[in-house]
């Protein structure tokens, strides 16, 4: 499974970068609103960070337009994905720039046949986004499972994006369920290392090894 990082804060993709966990990374014009910075300053510079594809989201909700701001975005750096809202305009849009090659994102998919649909638009990727669906008692997992079946029955090469991730065991299930991609914030990335017979284990160790009074270089 790969592993984008949900978030337009530098240091942390970066830190995660540096220990190999960064396939990719998504942004929205919420999480850019939140870094208070320039977009497409921001988008630069994330994609100097990985090779991966970055997801950029247009805000046009008229297909005309999006497309335009597709193009836009897309002249920003060789790895940006232009990301779309599951619309008919956006679908519209989706088929549009994927004609033309670049990679796209379809975002805000809450049910298997809004996922059918941006298959057969031939989106990159398709976010459905779990944490919501849980949110409102719904089961973010089980639309997962569905859109899992219904892309390999037909062979749509559309990956599954999960997205909306809250915590570690969201990524655990996405992955059971064999989500092609999940992105996360970096905290949950990071909180996936952690057990606590881990840190037990470890100390117990350093202190046996302390008390032998060797060192190793
Ligand atoms: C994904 O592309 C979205 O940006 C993100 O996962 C949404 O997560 P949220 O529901 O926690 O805002």
């Amino acid at each position: 499974m790969k592993f984008f990082v949900d978030s337009a804060d530098l240091e942390a993709i970066s830190e995660l970068a540096d220990i190999g966990l960064v396939d990719g990374v998504t942004t929205n014009p919420s999480i850019i609103a939140k870094s208070g910075r320039n977009f497409k300053d921001v988008i630069k510079e994330i994609c100097a960070l990985t090779p991966g594809h970055v997801s950029a989201e247009v805000v046009a909700t008229q297909a005309e337009q999006m497309i335009e701001e597709g193009r836009h975005l897309r002249k920003i750096a060789e790895n940006v994905c232009v990301k779309l809202p599951l619309t008919l305009d956006g679908l519209k849009a989706c088929s549009t720039l994927s004609r033309e090659g670049t990679p796209t994102n379809v975002t805000l998919c809450f049910s298997a046949n809004q996922a059918l649909l941006a298959a057969k638009c031939g989106a990159s990727y398709i976010s459905p986004f779990i944490g919501r669906l849980d949110d409102i008692a719904l089961d973010g997992l089980e639309l997962i499972e569905d859109i899992r079946t219904i892309y390999d029955n037909y062979g749509f090469e559309t990956e599954i994006l999960a997205a909306s991730i809250r915590n570690v065991n969201h990524v655990k299930d996405c992955a059971l369920v064999g989500a092609d991609v999940m992105t996360a914030p970096p905290a949950v990335i990071k909180s996936l290392a952690s057990h606590v017979l881990t840190d037990k284990g470890l100390a117990a160790f350093l202190k046996d090894w302390e008390n032998t009074g060797q060192t190793i270089l």
